[in-house]
């Protein structure tokens, strides 16, 4: 791990990085985050080994111009008017992916939709720009503890597992960024922040209640579970019975996929969401059969998701 000030070098090696799976810190206005390559799976899955989080929580994309958004999502005109007047700044907007979204489907942690925001910070809005990658960055802290604003708190909760730190001084907002989920008609505000829902209803219109939107108002922790294949799942399966579909973890003749063959936590957890869509198909089997998964590092969390996405749907 380096700490380096924020200059063009530092950039420029940020950049490089990133663009090679790697995971580099930095500064935006409300917290430092810890970045990756949103595009890239194993990029994204390097991001949750390093906070050590016991579950796959969506991620924040974050985009250096408003154009960016219109690759990644299905974009409307609250949006357009949110951007114009909040971004660049605090505030993130959930949107539905575009179906050919380029950005890994665990940054969405297996949903149909995509938090993005703009930051207002001119070192992070330097690394996207010359990274010129859509980023995933949430905050730059071990799992459980408190947000970091400086660049010393990111090396004292990360140290080694993030590959460059740039150092951009404190941070200004200190607080993360406002979410607003704009897949519904009622636009419903899912994390309060700097920016009020009395602002965004200034400009977008009166907003949904979350006590009136069970189902859209998540907390963090449920919205790991929203997503569900619609086939039963079965874990900790040696082999497949007829007619399932078998996710293999290993070197296995018979998988109908495999997470990851040679039995690499990362490799499976970029996988993950895309391959049990994919088997996710009645038409051809009746059920899924996983694999065993081991319970160490990210495979916590990968089986913490299993075992959700297995548990009796209600
Ligand atoms: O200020 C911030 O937003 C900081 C800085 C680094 O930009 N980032 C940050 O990211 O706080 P993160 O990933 O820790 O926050 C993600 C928040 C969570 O509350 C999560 O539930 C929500 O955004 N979120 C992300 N994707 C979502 C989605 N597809 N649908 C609903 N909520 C989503
Ligand atoms: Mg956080």
């Amino acid at each position: 791990m380096s700490v380096l000030p924020a200059s063009a070098l530092s950039l420029a090696r940020g950049a490089e990085i990133l663009r090679g799976g790697g995971l580099v810190a930095f500064p935006t206005e409300t917290v430092y985050g810890l970045g990756g390559d949103a595009t890239q799976g194993q990029a994204v899955a390097r991001i949750f080994e390093a906070k050590g989080r016991p579950s796959f929580n969506p991620l924040i994309v974050h985009v250096a111009e408003v154009s960016w958004v219109a690759g990644l999502a299905e974009t409307d005109a609250r949006f357009a008017k949110l951007a114009e007047k909040f971004w660049p700044g605090p505030l993130t907007c959930v949107l539905k992916r575009r179906a050919d979204c380029p950005a890994s489907e665990l940054v969405s942690a297996g949903l149909d939709s995509i938090a993005i925001r703009m930051p207002d910070h001119p070192v992070a809005h330097e690394l996207l720009r010359a990274s010129g990658r859509p980023l995933a960055a949430p905050s730059a802290n071990a799992s459980g503890t408190v947000s970091p604003t400086r660049a010393e708190h990111v090396a004292q909760s990360l140290g080694d597992k993030v590959d460059l730190i740039i150092d951009g001084g404190a941070c200004r907002v200190g607080l993360e960024s406002t979410v607003i989920d704009l897949t519904q008609d009622q636009a419903v505000i899912l994390r309060p922040g700097v920016i009020t829902a009395e602002e965004i209803a200034a400009v977008i219109g009166p907003l949904g209640s979350a006590e009136a939107n069970p189902t859209t108002f998540k907390s963090p922790g449920q919205l790991a579970s929203h997503y569900a294949p619609g086939l039963p799942l079965r874990l900790n399966a040696a082999i497949a019975k007829a007619g399932e579909a078998y996710l293999g973890f290993g070197p296995t003749a018979d998988a109908s996929l495999n997470l990851s063959a040679k039995a690499d936590l990362r490799e499976a957890a970029a996988n993950l969401f895309a391959m049990m869509r994919a088997l996710d198909d009645a038409t051809r089997y009746q059920g899924i059969a996983v694999a065993p998964i081991p319970a160490t590092g990210i495979g916590t969390a990968i089986n913490d998701r299993l075992e959700r996405a297995a548990a009796p749907r209600s």
